[in-house]
């Protein structure tokens, strides 16, 4: 009785934590609100915190029998099909991707990985579900991100703080990839209208503005902040429908890949990512392939984007509202 009072307590606590946080984190989207600095230390404790707090990772993973959540993988030993908790998995994945391809890559590195571009691998059995935590609205910071890997290392193996500080260069490439985006906090839409027309209206309209190959963002705003976001960082995990990839292979084993735009009784339009637009006759196509192939706008857009850059357009991004 006791015992459940107590978890019933911490439970509010833990949903008060995030109500306020979340509440925190709109304010600092919006242009108020200082950065946080967050206290959290690099260690198995400091993720613990994460993992059942701010990275609201326990919505979705339950650690062996602590927490009830089944959307994700069980990260600890829990029944028939969990016989290895993440620790342990973590180098089983690794060993079997450096015998498959020959290169180095490390358990850290499948944990980054797995943070970094969850849809990068897919654990089999589920789907590329796993939130993208360094993005609002669990905007996890590096040190966060960090943390919340040795806890996870801590499951079974031993935490490596060391790859985590001198990362390889996997991880390094992951890394820099968190640190761009989990800086962003609020942004300048009058910059971002500029970062948009460099980096995006080669694809994208808005107001009637720039070239149709992605979807229209002039009310993008609806979607939420959180998704796009995520459109940014993993533009595959969620293909928005219409603008699926399909790749054509014709009578001589040519390739041509970007969206259909056109598919009548004898030919088909391939818009391709330059906006090129190829049309194949029927009679000379061998296959079609669609389905699970990555979208045509680029997956390393950060990349080519400062933190700055980023919270601007992201901003851009949230004031169109279709009007
Ligand atoms: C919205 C649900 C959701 C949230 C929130 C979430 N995850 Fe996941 N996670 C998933 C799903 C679903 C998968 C399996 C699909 C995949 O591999 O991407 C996954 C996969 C993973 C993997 C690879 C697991 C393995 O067994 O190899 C790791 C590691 C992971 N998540 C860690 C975390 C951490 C740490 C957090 C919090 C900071 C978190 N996840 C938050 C849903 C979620
Ligand atoms: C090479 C073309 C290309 C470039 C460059 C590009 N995109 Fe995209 N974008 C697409 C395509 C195609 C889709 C639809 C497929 C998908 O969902 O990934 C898309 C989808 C999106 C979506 C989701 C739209 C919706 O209604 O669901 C957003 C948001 C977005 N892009 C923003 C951006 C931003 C911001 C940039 C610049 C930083 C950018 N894109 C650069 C091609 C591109």
């Amino acid at each position: 009785m006791i015992k459940a009072v107590g978890f019933a307590f911490v439970f509010m606590l833990i949903v008060l934590g995030i109500f306020l946080w979340v509440g925190h984190s709109v304010t600092s989207m919006v242009g108020g609100g200082k950065k946080v600095v967050s206290a959290v230390e690099i260690t198995p404790e400091g993720g613990e915190t994460i993992f059942w707090g701010k990275g609201r990772c326990f919505t979705c993973h339950s650690v062996g029998g602590r927490g009830s959540a089944v959307r994700g993988p069980n990260q600890g030993v829990f029944g028939e099909k969990f016989q290895e908790p993440i620790g342990i998995r973590a180098e089983s994945r690794a060993r079997e991707r450096s015998e498959k391809t020959g290169e180095e890559y490390s358990a850290t590195d499948y944990l980054v990985e797995s943070l970094a571009v969850p849809g990068a691998y897919v654990v089999s059995g589920y789907k590329n579900e796993m939130a993208i935590v360094y993005a609002p609205p669990i905007s996890l910071n590096l040190k966060e991100v960090k943390a919340v890997i040795t806890y996870l290392q801590s499951q079974g193996g031993e935490p490596d703080t060391e790859a985590l500080e001198n990362p390889s260069e996997i991880s390094a490439k992951y890394i820099a990839r968190i640190q761009a985006a989990s800086d962003a906090g609020g942004g300048d839409p009058g910059a971002g209208a500029i970062v948009f027309e460099d980096n995006c209206m080669e694809c994208h309209v808005v107001k009637g503005e720039g070239d149709e190959v992605g979807p229209d963002l002039s009310a993008i705003s609806a979607k939420g902040l959180k998704f796009i976001a995520e459109s940014i960082l993993e533009p595959s995990k969620q293909i928005t429908e219409g603008f699926e990839t399909f790749e054509v292979i014709d009578l001589e084993g040519r390739k041509t890949t970007g969206l259909k735009t056109r598919d009548d009784a004898d030919e088909v339009d391939i818009t391709k990512a330059t906006g090129e637009v190829v049309t194949i006759a029927k009679a000379e196509i061998k296959e079609i392939n669609s389905g699970d192939l990555a979208s045509i706008m680029p997956n390393d857009l950060i990349e080519a984007l400062t933190v700055k850059d980023y919270q601007d357009v992201l901003s851009y991004m949230i004031m169109q509202k279709g009007e």
